[in-house]
Formats: C-alpha cells, structure tokens, sequence
C-alpha cells in the first residue's frame, strides 16, 4: 500500500485515500449496510414486491445519486469534516449548521445501528456455535434475546469496540484497508447466499414477487419508504460523503467514483433481496413480516433448508460485515470532526466517540426489556432514535444540503469541482435540473408527510 498523498490545493497534509479503488470500496462500505441487508428485504416485503422494487430504483437515481455527487464535492473541495466543510465554503453565514446537525445525527444514528450490529454479532456467533433453538418459537427466541440485559449490552459493546478500533486506526491505515478485505468477502457471502435461495425447489414464486411489478396496491407510505430507503442506504444526509469525499485527492475522477458506489449499494440490495425472498417463498413463509424477517423468518428459513446450517453462518456473518463497514463510517463523521476542528489526536477522539456512543446507545438497548414502559408516539426508544434520525435529521440535512449546493454555492461552482479529474462523465444541466427542483421538492414532501402520518397516528 503507497503512503497516503498529500494534497497540494491545501497544503496540510491531510490524509487521503491511498487510491481510487480503495476509496470506492470504502464508500461502497458506508453505503452498503444494514439498510441492504436487513431494510431493504423486509420493506420489499411489506410493500408488495418488485412494484416497491421499481420505484426504489427510480429513486436512487433521481434523487440518490445528484445528492451523492454533490455530498462528495463539497468534501473534496473543502478537505474539511462536515462542520468544517459548510464552514469553509460559507463564512459569516449559519451553514455550519448544516454540518453540525450531520455530526449530531450520526453520533445518534451509530448508537442504535451499534445494538442492531450487536444482534447481528450475537446471532452470527449463535448459529456458529449451534445455540439457535432447534425447536419452532423463533420468534420467541428473538424476543427473549432482544428483552435480556446483559447478553445485548455484550454484542453492542464489542460491536462499538471493533468499530472504534478501525477508526483509530486511521484513514488509509483502518478504514480503507479493513475495507478491502471485508467488501470482497460480502459480495462473496451475498452470491453464494443468491444462488442457494433461487435454486431451492419453489423458489420461483418469491423471484416473481420480486420482479414482476403489479402497481395496483402502491400507495403514497409505498412511495415515501421507497424514497427514505434510497437516502438511507447510500449514507446520504448527514455529511457521511462529505467527510469520506474529504480524503479524495483533486486528480481523482469523483464522478465515476459516485457512479460505481451508487451502482455497488443498489446491486447490493438487489441480491440481498434475491438471497432472501425466494428462500422465503420457497419454504412457505410469508414476506411481510416486517422488522423480523431477518431475526426470526429466516433463521426459520435456515432451519428447514438443506445444508441450512453452513448458509445462516454465511448469512449472519454477511450482515456482520456490512453492519461494520457502515458503522466506521458513522463514527468517522464525528472523529473527523474532533480531530479537524478540536485539533484531538484520532485515537482520543476515537476511543471517547465510541464509548460515549456506547453509553447513548444503551437506552435503546433496554427499551424492549428493562426501560420498555418509557415510549415516544407508540415508539419504543430503539425505534424512537431511528424516527428522530431517518424520517427528520436525515431527510432534513439531505434537502439543506440540496438548498445549499443549489442556491448558495451555486451549481456552476458544485459541478465545475465535481468534473475536475473527470474522465467524460461529466456532470451538467441534468444534474442542475434535479439538485434545483426534484430533489428539494421529493424531499420536502417525504419528511413533512412522514412526520404527519406518525403524529396523525
Ligand atoms: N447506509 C448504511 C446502511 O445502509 C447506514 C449508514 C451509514 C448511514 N452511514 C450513514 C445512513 C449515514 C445514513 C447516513 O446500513
């Protein structure tokens, strides 16, 4: 691996990514998460198949990649984390609070996605050892592990662990190299996971839900999931691509950089969907069960299938490193900005980060067994930090960033940073287009409907 370049435009050695390969995996990383992996299957499910499927697709590139392209650019503009970046580019003006509110959101945002990674873990190292029950209460098993106190606190601590030791471990050093190992093995995990579920006898009825569209049962909540979902899964709206864009040096093609990660995350959901529907289908279980899909259907789903053992290790250790990549993302956001800002040193600001976020998290880790009376709408708290932060923060912080880049830094100043480097993918009027008019307005519309239909009840 080469020593990380300096960039000349700002002279203070800040580190960058040691290639484009390697920032592409990174990114990817980020990308592909949880929201792959266990959101995208189960949201398929309860909204009716392939219809959801198409309009997802829509979004992502409507929506999901001009935001991606514009996120990246002011990263690599600025050099700066996401405070720093709104600061820079707007001096004497309250943008920063853009970026703050970025910083904030992911530190919320890794405090529960850590306890949903520590069930991943916990499950992982369950079907591994043969713990899972044997019996049928799936379901119950589950409940029984999410209401326990220690055994969660356990996963989510070691998850935070080994997110904070990537992170403190550095840019090129940590991020990008544990990347390159992990994101070869998760693409590896997912086609093997492919090819078990749509070769099962019975399989076919789950590939036609999943790819023969029927729009007859779309409704505006199948629109507006479809929409958070994209936002979600590419890690848009809070300065994750901001502060990962800051480590691109200015020779750097960004632009087909964004086209392969965007690519990447959505085939990556594609396949997970592949991996797990048709399985689902195949073996008689329903689709729609929300949520659970991924905790009690398919470790039900393994149960039953031939060599079902092997394919729920594959399967949990899949969700494992995908979980991580996304989670050193998330803590990356809040340590660039200490070490940036604060001027701390990384492996302080790493180590204090996560465990403050350890200690943040716990809450929402109690709130199906000890803390389980305390609810916010009908919420409980785990899923009170994911309202808060999917359905205000992050749409929020995606539509000022949209405003920002559209109206204050001006698209012709956004596109003529994002095409220096660029190899022909140039980004021009289609992309003003959308920044200016569709994003801010799909925005808007999801995040004031979202908080109505949950107010509303
Ligand atoms: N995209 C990740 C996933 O799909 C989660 C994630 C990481 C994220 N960083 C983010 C989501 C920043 C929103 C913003 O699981």
């Amino acid at each position: 691996m080469s020593e990380p370049k300096m960039d000349q435009r700002i002279g203070q050695g800040r580190e960058n990514w040691a290639s484009q390969v390697g920032f592409v995996l990174a990114a990817a990383g980020s990308a592909i998460g949880l929201g792959n992996i266990w959101r995208f299957p189960y949201l398929t499910g309860t909204n009716g198949g392939a219809a959801f499927v198409v309009i997802y697709l829509a979004a992502i590139i409507f929506f999901g990649y001009p935001i991606m392209i514009t996120e990246m650019t002011i990263g690599r503009k600025t050099q700066r984390n996401a405070y720093g970046a709104f600061a820079a580019l707007s001096p004497g003006t309250n943008w920063w609070l853009v970026g703050a509110l970025g910083v904030l959101t992911g530190f919320v945002i890794l405090s529960y996605y850590s306890v949903v990674g520590g069930w991943g873990v916990a499950y992982l190292f369950k079907t591994l050892v043969g713990m899972l029950p044997k019996g049928t209460d799936f379901a119950g098993a589950f409940v029984g592990h999410i209401t326990a106190t220690w055994e969660p606190i356990f996963w989510h601590a070691v998850f935070m662990g080994v997110t904070t030791a990537i992170i403190a471990a550095g840019v090129v050093k940590g991020i990008q190299r544990w990347s390159e190992i992990l994101m070869p093995m998760l693409a590896m995990s997912l086609i093997i996971l492919v090819l078990r579920s749509v070769t099962l006898p019975g399989a076919m009825a789950g590939i036609s839900f999943y790819l023969k569209p029927d729009f007859s049962n779309v409704t505006a909540k199948t629109v507006l999931d479809a929409l958070s979902q994209a936002f979600f899964s590419l890690s848009l709206g809070m300065g994750c691509m901001i502060t990962y864009g800051s480590y691109v040096s200015a020779e750097e093609d960004l632009t087909k950089s964004a086209l392969y990660v965007v690519s990447m995350d959505t085939m990556a959901a594609l396949f997970a969907g592949l991996a797990i529907l048709p399985a689902v289908f195949a073996l008689g279980f329903e689709p729609g069960a929300g949520a659970g899909l991924t905790f009690i259907t398919l470790p039900a789903v393994f149960a039953e299938m031939p060599l079902g053992g092997f394919f729920g290790v594959v399967f949990f250790f899949l969700l494992c490193i995908a979980a991580l990549t996304s989670a050193i993302s998330l803590l990356e956001v809040v340590v660039a900005y200490l070490v940036d800002e604060k001027g701390w040193n990384r492996q302080r600001a790493a180590i204090l980060t996560g465990t403050a976020c350890f200690l943040f998290g716990l809450p929402t880790t109690l709130g199906y067994g000890a803390l389980s009376h305390i609810t916010f709408l009908g919420m409980d708290l785990l899923d009170t930090y994911d309202w808060i932060t999917n359905s205000i923060c992050l749409p929020l912080g995606a539509l000022l960033t949209a405003i920002f880049a559209a109206y204050y830094w001006g698209t012709k100043n956004v596109a003529e940073e994002a095409n220096r480097g660029s190899t022909g993918m140039a980004v021009g009027a289609w992309w003003a287009f959308l920044i200016r008019y569709v994003v801010p307005v799909a925005i808007a519309i999801i995040m004031l409907s979202g908080i109505y239909q949950r107010i509303a009840g």
